[in-house]
């Protein structure tokens, strides 16, 4: 009988269109801590206190603190076999579509040209005030809060908890999610909606969901074929 990886590896073998849902797990192995579980911890904040526009409201330099430090891990970061297995896939000619949830731009540093951030870029600013956007990669940024040429605050170019995703790249990764044959699903815990709901869309469209985890998630249920692995380990032998 075909073990769960040779049936994964096959899948994506035969599959013509393919897309994938990744997650902070799959930056884990870069060294970049995910968001739930003890390693999303900084200084006894939850990720989910500071990701809103509330906290960034009321105290935009602890909120600017929280992702310099981040930028400072993540700039030291480099992409791991996971993210270069997904670059490979896209480089394959098959039809791929790569969906995030990361900020983190690990993706496009391993070589996806084409990457869907559902939830932003760390290393893009927005102005509150005249809504203007730039890339920023300094480490560390001079003074917190940065501000725009306008005199406006800036923040992460991120999307946080209670606001919308942006709408087109939701658009295009549903439509990806659906005419897909196969969807990954990598490194999340496939909590965080609208993101999480491209899995019952792909189920829906008839694609076969293969999900890389090192823990069960909600996601595992409706899952295909469960590998239980670090993406890191598991990518690679499926993308042979
Ligand atoms: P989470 O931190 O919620 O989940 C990470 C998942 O990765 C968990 O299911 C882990 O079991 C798994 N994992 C850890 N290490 C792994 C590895 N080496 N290989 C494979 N899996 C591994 O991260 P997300 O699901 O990405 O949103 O979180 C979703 C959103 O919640 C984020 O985009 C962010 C966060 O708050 C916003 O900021 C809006």
């Amino acid at each position: 009988m075909e073990d769960e990886r040779e049936l994964a590896r096959r899948w994506v073998k035969e599959a013509k269109s393919i897309a994938a849902l990744t997650g902070a797990g799959i930056s884990a192995e870069s060294g970049v801590p995910t968001f739930r579980g003890e390693g999303g911890l900084w200084r006894n904040f939850r990720p989910e206190d500071l990701a809103t526009p509330e906290a960034f409201a009321t105290n935009p330099v602890l909120v600017w603190e929280w992702y310099q430090w981040r930028r400072e891990l993540i700039g030291k970061a480099e992409p791991n076999t996971g993210h270069k297995a997904l670059a490979r896939l896209e480089a394959s000619g098959k039809e791929f579509t790569l969906v995030t949830q990361n900020v983190d731009g690990l993706h496009e540093r391993a070589g996806n040209h084409r990457v869907r951030k559902l939830h932003g870029d760390l290393w893009r600013l927005r102005c509150t005030s005249c809504g203007a956007e730039w890339p920023d990669r300094r480490v560390p940024l001079a003074k917190l809060p940065p501000h725009c040429q306008c005199g406006g605050v800036a923040r992460p170019a991120v999307v946080w908890f209670g606001e919308p995703l942006p709408m087109e790249v939701l658009r295009a990764s549903a439509d990806a999610a659906e005419e897909a044959e196969v969807l990954l699903v990598v490194g999340t815990s496939a909590v965080v909606y609208p993101a999480a709901s491209l899995i019952p869309v792909a189920k829906r469209g008839g694609a076969k969901i293969i999900e890389i985890n090192t823990e069960e998630t909600p996601a595992s249920g409706v899952a295909d074929c469960r590998l239980r692995g670090a993406a890191g380990e598991v990518l690679p032998g499926l993308v042979t």
